[in-house]
């Protein structure tokens, strides 16, 4: 078929063959994010624009993409996420006052790192050990039964480490 002197078919074909291109490059942006993850421990900004002129894929469709996703980060984080599980068990058992000791203790608001990188903190709905609560995860451990000489210890390995 041919459009004012335009080969449609053959423009159809090389569109067929950007989208393939794009999306096989899209296709291989999360496994990559997640190396880039595991050695920085986030997605450092500069290191996302190298990727984004290696794959020659927009940064910001980049950024959108490991933006959609709630693993990745995009600053530095801790050396142990310290998690307050805010389900109903571990409300009334007192998570509250336990993200409050940790805020003050260690200055920062949910979401942030200390400057030292030692602890990043969060927040986290039911972790599923609602028998334990109040329930902090720090890393991969669940610590239960948080009480304030168990959380004193806590906070204790925090700043020890
Ligand atoms: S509510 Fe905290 S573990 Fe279930």
């Amino acid at each position: 078929m041919d459009i004012e002197g335009i080969d449609v078919n053959k423009e159809i074909g090389k569109v067929g063959v950007h989208i393939c291109e794009h999306d096989k490059k899209k296709g291989l942006l999360i496994p990559i994010l997640h190396r880039i993850q595991e050695d920085y421990g986030y997605l450092p900004g500069e290191v996302l624009e190298r990727l984004s002129k290696k794959l020659e894929l927009p940064l910001a469709e980049i950024y959108s993409v490991a933006s959609f996703y709630h693993q990745f980060h995009f600053s530095p984080r801790g050396k142990k996420i310290v998690r307050v599980c805010m389900g109903t068990a571990c409300h009334v058992r007192g998570a509250g006052k336990v993200l409050e000791r940790l805020q003050e203790r260690f200055k920062i608001e949910v979401g942030e790192t200390t400057e030292d990188l030692a602890m990043t903190l969060e927040t986290v709905g039911c972790v599923g050990c609602c028998g334990l609560a109040p329930v902090v995860t720090v890393n991969e451990d669940v610590v239960g039964e948080l009480g304030p000489k168990k959380l004193n210890d806590l906070i204790k390995t925090i700043e020890e480490d």
